[in-house]
């Protein structure tokens, strides 16, 4: 008759050490990558608010057309053709039914699109070119 005895079996001690190492290292080594993670996640959320301000002050604007031509003829013709007919840059006499304002300011503030520059312009000259630009389609 046998008895069944348990039996530890332990790491050598070397091996042991070994692995509390990697243990340690691997603990700090994913705290690193959630903290880029969540650095990285923070700048992504944060970044398109900054650009809030700006935007929502050109979009409440009450735009002048005559003034939006006015600037629309100084920066625009020259790509998008003096009656916005298209010329380097596509037509946009129809551009208002087909992107949102937001995109629209976008689009002329950010130079996402090369050739086609990213303009500094002020919030009540962007509600302007806007007001001319839908005057457009009219
Ligand atoms: C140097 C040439 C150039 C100038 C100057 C320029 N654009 Fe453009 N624009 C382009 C080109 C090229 C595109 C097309 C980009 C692309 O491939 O989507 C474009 C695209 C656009 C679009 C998007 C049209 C669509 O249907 O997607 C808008 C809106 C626009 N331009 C507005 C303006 C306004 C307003 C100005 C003046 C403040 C201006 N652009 C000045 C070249 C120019």
């Amino acid at each position: 008759m046998f008895h069944a005895v348990e039996v530890f079996v332990t790491e050598p001690s070397s091996t042991a050490a070994v692995s509390s190492f990697l243990k340690g290292n691997l603990i700090k080594f994913l705290l690193a990558i959630f903290a880029i993670v969540c650095l990285g996640s923070f700048v992504w959320i944060v970044e398109p608010f900054k650009q809030e301000p700006y935007l929502n002050a050109a979009l409440n604007a009450n735009g002048s057309i005559q003034k939006g031509n006015r600037l629309f003829r100084m920066n625009c013709v020259s790509c998008h053709g003096i009656s916005a007919q298209g010329l380097v840059g596509p037509e946009l006499n129809k551009t208002t039914t087909q992107l949102s304002d937001k995109k629209i300011i976008k689009q002329v503030t950010q130079g996402l699109t090369p050739p086609m520059p990213s303009f500094e312009i002020d919030s009540q000259s962007m509600a302007d070119l806007l007001a001319y630009m839908h005057s457009l389609n009219e």
